[in-house]
């Protein structure tokens, strides 16, 4: 039996073990995928399970996302996203061993969740919220789609500059101030726990905008509900884990699930 493995910590909250083994069962694959709590120092002997053949894939969760690269053979990802959060590996056919390569699924994850909302980023004035492991995926799809401007604003504002070294076009906002936005986006961990607040200013926002949240457990954060309450649009991000766990599928198994009605309950607790 085929095995494939969720890293991260921690990683009790993840759900992609239940997406994937339930399209084992849809699609008769002889698998079985777990999750694992490592420590950075157990990343180099759970690699070499892949050379091995004892492990088939991993995804990769927050914190490894970057500190699994030095590990692999290659890693396809945009030169300015140093994140991973899926491995596979190649078979060389003259030696036989396997090559172990690295690639960035949550791109296109946010990609297919914000194509399946029809809102156009063109021309939009956008606000990012936090500059942690996943921000750098969502500044790259969102550039590609000619926003007039991406704002950022992060607590611990050194991290907001390495992220505008890498993306010179982002806008710096003081963290607690509010810029006039078409959409809002939420990359932060706060709203993981119910009583998180973001610092935004909700009166002066009005309606009709778009609040993204990064976040799908809890379902609607105090961040959406506020949002919604005004009268905007609000999203979780339940489609974005939902595609990024499709395209990491499509990679190992060249297979493309449905995502219908019975994945989107699956995810509910
Ligand atoms: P990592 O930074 O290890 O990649 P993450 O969970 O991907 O972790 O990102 C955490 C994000 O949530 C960061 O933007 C973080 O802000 P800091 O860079 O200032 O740490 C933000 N965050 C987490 N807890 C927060 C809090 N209590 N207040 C404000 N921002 C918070």
């Amino acid at each position: 039996m085929k095995k494939y493995l969720v890293i991260g910590n921690p990683i009790d909250h993840s759900l992609s073990p239940r997406l994937h083994n339930y399209w084992f069962r849809e699609n008769n694959i002889d698998a079985i995928y777990e999750k694992k709590q490592i420590k950075e120092i157990d990343i180099k002997r759970i690699i070499s399970d892949i050379r091995n053949n004892k492990i088939e894939g991993i995804n990769v969760t927050v914190p490894f996302k970057k500190s699994v690269i030095p590990f692999l053979d290659r890693a396809e990802i945009p030169e300015n996203i140093q994140s991973v959060n899926t491995i596979y590996s190649e078979k060389n056919n003259i030696t036989g061993l396997n090559k172990i390569i690295g690639t960035n699924t949550d791109i296109v994850g946010f990609k297919y969740a914000l194509e399946h909302t029809k809102f156009s980023i063109k021309g939009k004035k956008i606000f990012i919220l936090g500059a942690g492991g996943v921000t750098p995926s969502i500044i790259y799809v969102l550039q590609e789609m000619e926003p007039s401007i991406i704002m950022l604003s992060n607590r611990t504002k050194e991290k907001a500059e390495n992220l505008k070294k890498l993306f010179p076009q982002l806008e710096l906002i003081e963290w607690g101030d509010t810029e006039n936005f078409d959409m809002i986006i939420n990359t932060t961990s706060l709203g993981l726990k119910e009583n998180d607040k973001l610092p935004v200013n909700y009166d002066r926002i009005g309606s009709g905008k778009f609040f993204y949240d990064v976040i799908y457990n809890p379902i609607e954060t105090n961040f959406l509900k506020i949002g919604k309450s005004l009268g905007n649009i609000t999203l979780n991000g339940k489609l974005m884990f939902i595609y990024q766990a499709l395209s990491a599928f499509n990679i190992w198994h060249g297979l493309e699930p449905d995502v219908d009605e019975n994945i989107i309950k699956l995810l509910d607790q």
